[in-house]
């Protein structure tokens, strides 16, 4: 570990809540994980306690403690996934790549990991590669998922779906339809679904114009807030274990109708929205 590094990290972020993630979020991109050294010399600097880093660092699961492959492989072993032969293909995974799960490769390229439900069960057994979500996966897949893993998978191909893309989404959960035609926003269809927050539950209704980020709501939210969301249909929370990138709040997985994920941030105000339109078409 460099301690100038961390210190230029330190003195680039606020020193409040939202700053420690985002200096954790600087440390492990840095080093692929949280080494124990760089946290004591961040309580140091910055006057908070190393047990309150570790707090920070242990709750959100984007944060290792230990060093990490270059990619992040996460098999899905819930009950959905698991039933569906999530057993067969993370032997799979560990056969090809040579490792256990919860341990990283000897070239240092995958971590192996299982999970517990990644809240996408209509579309399992679901793996996700670096974020990008593959779904009804069977182990005769797993080595094209590594290689195309190895060779990079492609933002470009997402990119090219961002002008004009209108989402048309499912519910993980019950894969059934979110779209309102009879709730246009942006001159579209609206996405509804129902939302919790501070005691108030209603329903809240967001543009499916890809990059724009109109919402409508039943009550006020203040920005910042961390909603609770449900699919209108079947009930189901839809937050997954994934974290948004920009501020670590958990996201909201939806279904693309044509193939792929939209995950959403629950933080209200926050711009980390993924499309994934790769990982389900391997
Ligand atoms: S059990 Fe795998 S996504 Fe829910």
């Amino acid at each position: 570990m460099n301690a100038n590094e961390i210190r230029d990290i330190v003195e680039k972020h606020p020193s409040d809540r939202g700053g420690l993630i985002a200096i954790l979020e600087d440390i492990q991109a840095k080093y692929s994980y949280l080494p124990e050294d760089a946290l004591r010399l961040l309580a140091e600097e910055t006057g908070t306690s190393l047990v309150d880093i570790y707090g920070v660092a242990t709750f959100y699961s984007l944060f290792s403690l230990t060093p990490r492959g270059k990619h992040l492989c996460s098999v899905c072993m819930g009950t959905a996934c698991h039933v569906r032969g999530a057993p067969v293909i993370a032997d799979e995974f560990s056969r090809q790549l040579q490792t256990d799960p919860g341990e990283t490769s000897s070239d240092g390229e995958f971590t192996l990991d299982t999970v517990n439900c990644l809240g996408a069960c209509a579309i399992g057994p679901v793996v996700v590669m670096d974020g990008h979500y593959f779904s009804n996966v069977d182990s005769g897949q797993v080595k094209r998922i590594i290689k195309k893993t190895r060779a990079g998978l492609d933002d470009a191909q997402i990119k090219k779906h961002m002008r004009h893309y209108l989402y048309d989404v499912n519910c993980s959960r019950c894969n059934h339809s979110l779209m309102d035609p009879d709730h246009p926003i942006d001159g579209a269809p609206s996405i509804r679904l129902t939302m919790s927050s501070e005691r108030q539950h209603g329903w809240i209704r967001l543009s499916a114009l890809y990059g724009s980020f109109t919402v409508e709501s039943e009550f006020g939210i203040r920005t910042s807030t961390v909603l609770d969301v449900f699919c209108p249909h079947c009930h189901g929370e839809l937050k997954s274990p994934t974290t948004c990138p920009l501020c670590a709040a958990p996201m909201v997985t939806l279904f693309i109708r044509s193939g792929g994920v939209l995950q959403i941030c629950s933080r209200r105000g926050c711009k980390g929205h993924m499309l994934d339109l790769e990982g389900a078409g391997i």
